[in-house]
């Protein structure tokens, strides 16, 4: 019932040409979602459309490491040793560079996290800043085998980062984006052998988190094995619920 009505106050906020960012005017708080899941999900994959439906930015670690292992900063020369060796970046590195992000006054409205927290002490520094925020917290589950397959065949775009999947949902030319023409490019942490240790380190320091939120009560589960599309239709039911709700 609670499923129909989300639905049905989304489907009536679309057929009035609203999107979820214009038909915030009923809702009083900034709405934060944290996506959570491991490597593999489908964080980065239904991130960045949650955002723009929500019309608020999306902000994944993974990704302002990686710009800043390309752009050669100290931040990103710390961060590379502990990506390429699928262990997780000092709390102290993490929580600097991702309160200096939330700052941001396009982030005012709300804004969606994908792969923070990772682990409880990271929840616990971002708490005061939930105060004021209705916080989501949706947990993308999918088997082992699955990740696997996801991760070892994923393809991203150089230039604008759009992700493929070499079985899944691949380019049209090889090689290169539909979107941009950029190049794509297999990320380094994604071998079998790092991606084992990516698992485990999940399954040891960030799987504790479901708990946590859950304890919160505001941790939603969906099943993430099915396609992208329906899987974001889940996504959306569990976001669209509450702003329904106002
Ligand atoms: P990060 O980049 O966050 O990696 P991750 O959490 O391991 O997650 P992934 O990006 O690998 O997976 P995803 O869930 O986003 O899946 P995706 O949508 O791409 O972090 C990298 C590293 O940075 C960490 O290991 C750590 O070292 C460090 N780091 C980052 N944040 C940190 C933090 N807070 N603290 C400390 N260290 C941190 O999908 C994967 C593939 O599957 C794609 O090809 C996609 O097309 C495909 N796919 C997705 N959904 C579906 C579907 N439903 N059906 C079929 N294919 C699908």
């Amino acid at each position: 019932m609670r499923f129909l009505l989300g639905w049905v106050c989304m489907l009536g906020m679309m057929i009035a040409g609203e999107t979820f960012a214009s038909s915030r005017s009923v809702v009083e708080k900034p709405i934060v979602v944290i996506l959570m899941g491991p490597p593999g999900a489908g964080k980065g994959t239904h991130a960045k459309p949650l955002g723009e439906q929500l019309g608020i930015p999306h902000i994944s670690t993974g990704d302002l490491f990686r710009e800043n292992i390309q752009n050669q900063t100290s931040l990103g020369q710390t961060a590379k040793s502990y990506i390429n060796a699928g262990r997780l970046v000092p709390d102290a590195v993490v929580l600097d560079m991702l309160f200096a992000r939330i700052d941001q006054p396009d982030c005012n409205q709300g804004y969606i996290l994908d792969g923070f927290p990772r682990t409880v002490a990271q929840a616990e520094a971002l708490d005061p800043r939930l105060k004021n925020s209705r916080v989501i917290a949706v947990n993308l589950n999918v088997p082992d085998p699955l990740l696997v397959e996801r991760i070892t065949g994923r393809l991203a775009c150089k230039e604008c980062g759009k992700l493929y999947h070499k079985k899944y949902s691949a380019p049209a030319s090889q090689g290169q984006c539909d979107l941009c023409q950029g190049t794509l490019f297999q990320r380094d942490d994604d071998k079998e052998e790092i991606l084992k240790k990516r698992l485990e380190v999940y399954r040891a320091q960030t799987e504790p988190l479901i708990e946590y939120y859950g304890k919160k009560d505001v941790l939603r589960e969906i099943n993430a094995a099915d396609s992208p599309d329906s899987v974001f239709h889940l996504v959306l039911d569990q976001i669209a619920e509450p702003v329904a709700r106002g």
